[in-house]
């Protein structure tokens, strides 16, 4: 066996954390989120889900993995046998949000390569709203099989991107996060100052920041902001398993996933403000929508348009949004590969590297569906159905096998190990982990069944047939909770064979 890899600092662990948590989640679904909640108070209600549940579940992943040196399945299978699966649940939803991440992440470099022609396009909204649709060609529908040739150039970079970034796992991850983390802050910065001097601007920081205390009595609030909390840190995708299994025995877990967490939320923000500001500016406040893919491809080159009465500016100003995009992107995009390629390297014995370009390969192949003209309305029912129902299971089964059936002094023990100043109480740890994380989470998962089945009649979106939804949607759902079972199987098969499994202990 190699060497496990490590990080070589302790601040390569944390921007390589911070990386996967940034991503287009706080670009685009955050601000919306915001938009959608009356501001300020989806900001609190944001704060209080992450205080109760993201940050403690974030410290568990981090540091049960550490102490392990193990992904995401033999972590899980060191909690207890039984358990094995939900770590391959994890694994292969992660795999399924790959294959469609890395989708998004190429519309993105083919908007930053066509954004030079928003400078025909000065105050023209409707040109600059159908430029994705012009170049995607998408249909919206369940039909339309051809992949034009531009996206199709874009979807190879993005995954030869992807594989150039983890080639060497923690090594060359190390490398470029340095880079990938600080480049897309510089460029919100550029644009909050952009947006912040615009007249109008104002208006729309005053609807970020100042609450509106009605928003609360919408139940749908505290849906959206413990998802968003869910979605943004990373966690329950074999992720932070994997990341925290680089980690030296001197790490400061608890003080770290603060960090990460509170870095996660500043740049939430600050893409609210940039958002806010610029939407105000450009007289759009109204029409800053919850969906993200509408948000960044369709509106805000609305706003790019009408930025100045310079057409090439206006270009400057859409290239470094969409730079800022692809920046932010891509240290998300190779963290999901990294988290299913550390988990089954771990399980099965192989080689890293040979684990990392299988999965390339294979869920770079599955992401061609998603660049048909066809792609947009399967990723949608994909997307909907590994983040509602997966993850949120995934969830609940994780804490229920950590917080019931495992210590959470010794899980914590590990957390605080090398902490001096602050130190996690037990208190909020296990009650987070023990109630209010599985309560919260069931309650989002019954939500979300009721929504499907009870209000819209077992349909997510009437314009997609049910066949396809059934297909994309509950088959997969399915898929990635048997894959542990499937995988059990294999394995003892394997053994008959000589293959023997790595003894996953928690030595005090
Ligand atoms: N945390 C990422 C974001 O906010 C989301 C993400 C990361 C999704 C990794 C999948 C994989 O965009």
């Amino acid at each position: 066996m190699e060497k496990r890899g490590q990080w070589n600092s302790r601040l390569t662990f944390i921007l390589a954390a911070v990386g996967s948590a940034v991503g287009l989640g706080n670009a685009w679904r955050f601000p919306g989120l915001a938009a959608k909640h009356g501001g300020g108070t989806f900001l609190m209600v944001y704060l209080a889900a992450m205080l109760l549940m993201g940050i403690p579940l974030l410290m568990m992943e981090i540091s049960v993995s550490r102490k392990f040196r193990k992904g995401a399945i033999e972590s899980m299978r060191g909690i207890g046998k039984k358990w094995e699966p939900v770590g391959w649940a994890a694994t292969s939803n992660a795999f399924v949000i790959v294959c469609y991440y890395s989708v998004v992440f190429a519309w993105v470099i083919l908007m930053f390569v066509n954004s030079w022609q928003f400078a025909g396009m000065t105050g023209d909204n409707k040109a600059a709203s159908s430029l994705f649709f012009n170049l995607t060609k998408t249909t919206g529908l369940i039909q339309g099989a051809d992949i034009p040739g531009g996206v199709l150039v874009c979807l190879l970079v993005a995954w030869g991107l992807i594989f150039y970034c983890i080639r060497n796992g923690a090594k060359s991850v190390g490398k470029v996060v340095k880079f990938t983390v600080f480049a897309p802050v510089v460029l919100l910065l550029i644009m909050a100052v952009k947006g912040c001097t615009m007249p109008g601007a104002g208006e729309g920081l005053l609807k970020l920041f100042v609450p509106d205390f009605t928003a609360l009595s919408d139940p749908s609030l505290w849906v959206d902001a413990v998802g968003q909390v869910f979605y943004s840190l990373s966690i329950m995708m074999a992720i932070m398993f994997a990341y925290g299994s680089y980690l030296g025995d001197d790490a400061n877990v608890a003080v770290d996933a603060m960090i990460i967490a509170f870095s996660d939320m500043a740049i939430s923000v600050l893409s609210g403000i940039v958002m806010f500001s610029t939407m105000g500016g450009t007289g759009m406040l109204g029409d800053m929508t919850a969906s993200g893919i509408g948000t960044a491809f369709i509106v805000y080159p609305q706003a790019i348009v009408n930025l100045t009465n310079i057409g090439w500016l206006n270009a400057l100003f859409g290239a470094i949004f969409y730079m800022m995009l692809i920046t932010l992107a891509i240290d998300s995009a190779f963290s999901i590969v990294e988290g299913v390629s550390a988990a089954v390297s771990d399980k099965f014995h192989i080689k890293p590297r040979t684990v990392t370009i299988a999965i390339c390969a294979i869920s770079g192949v599955i992401s061609l569906l998603f660049v048909t003209q066809m792609g947009l309305a399967w990723l949608d029912i994909v997307d909907n159905w590994a983040n509602s129902f997966n993850l949120i299971l995934i969830g609940i089964l994780e804490c229920v096998a950590i917080g019931w059936t495992f210590s959470l002094r010794k899980v914590l023990n590990e957390i605080n190990r090398n902490t001096k100043k602050f130190r996690a109480p037990y208190w909020w740890f296990a009650a987070s982990v023990k109630y209010i994380a599985p309560v919260l989470l069931s309650a989002l998962f019954i939500w979300n069944i009721i929504d499907i089945f009870v209000q819209k009649g077992g349909t997510y979106n009437p314009d997609y047939p049910i066949w396809a939804q059934v297909a994309a949607g509950w088959s997969v759902t399915v898929l990635v909770f048997i894959s542990g079972f499937v995988a059990k199987a294999i394995v003892k098969k394997k053994r008959k064979n000589g293959f023997v499994e790595d003894e996953v202990v928690w030595k005090d």
